[in-house]
């Protein structure tokens, strides 16, 4: 479903993504991991075609993202979801229509079953009633479940999540990874997963990828990494350092 091959990408001179390939199969839910700076965002910025990279390939659904024209991308960004690690909400804009965004954008529903969809979606995420509210009368928290409503409400089948637990407490964390989980064994979509929590994507997730200083250093099953013996990939993942 994704496929991203030699990509690099520079920032002034410094090389922050070196030579990434990977391969995200249909229905997977991949959980992309590593250390602050590392490239995570901005490798799935590049999947989804929101940035260029210097060098490499990138495709998905079999077509070539670098290749398309605005119109041709603006469809293809339409089948993708993405959860920014930094809300990306519109401050202009309430709550209802910040989630409703990406379903006007679509104009196939009309504004009753918009309506009823935010309604739900706002409860999903332990949030009802707020739909008038503006994003700058919300907690961080608060705003990285709005950004995680407006992701999913258009039901797209590929889906990035940039950190969808950052500032959550426990309790709401475990319920968004809960409703992750679903969209996966529910509706099938294919997603990239950003994390810090490893404990939390642990179980939901099919695949693990590590990313260190913009290299691939690992990428396995959850049985492959807990028995990898590369003292990094031990370390990042049960969360121990040197000293
Ligand atoms: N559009 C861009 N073009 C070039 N370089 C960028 C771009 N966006 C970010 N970078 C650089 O890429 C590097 C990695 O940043 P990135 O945001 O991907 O890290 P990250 O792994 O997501 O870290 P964190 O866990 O802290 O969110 C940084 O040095 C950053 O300055
Ligand atoms: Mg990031």
């Amino acid at each position: 479903m994704i496929e991203v091959a030699g990509i690099t990408k520079l920032h002034g001179r410094e090389v922050v993504l070196d030579d990434v390939s990977l391969t995200v199969g249909a229905g997977t839910q991949l959980a992309l991991i590593g250390p602050g700076g590392a490239g995570k965002s901005l490798l799935i910025k590049i999947m989804a075609a929101l940035v260029r990279p210097e060098r490499g390939t990138v495709h998905v659904n079999g077509e070539d993202m670098l290749a398309l024209n605005d119109v041709e991308l603006a469809r293809a960004r339409a089948s993708m979801g993405m959860l920014f690690q930094n809300y990306a909400l519109f401050d202009f804009m309430t709550v209802e229509e910040n989630i409703a965004f990406p379903l006007r954008q679509a104009g196939k529903l009309g504004e009753g079953e918009i309506t009823e969809r935010v309604a739900e979606l706002l409860h999903q995420v332990d949030l009802p009633g707020i739909q008038k509210q503006y994003p700058r009368e919300l907690s961080g928290g608060m705003k990285k479940r709005v950004t995680f409503a407006r992701a999913v409400i258009h039901e797209p089948p590929l889906l990035f999540y940039d950190d969808p637990t950052a500032g959550l407490d426990p309790v709401t964390s475990s319920k968004i990874f809960i409703l992750l989980d679903r969209m996966k064994r529910e509706r099938g979509v294919t997603s990239v997963v950003i994390t810090h929590d490893i404990l939390g994507v642990r179980d939901i997730c099919d695949e693990f990828v590590l990313l260190n200083h913009g290299r691939v250093v690992f990428r396995g099953t959850r049985d492959e990494i807990e028995s990898s013996e590369v003292r990094f990939v031990q370390q990042f993942w049960r969360g121990e350092s040197d000293e």
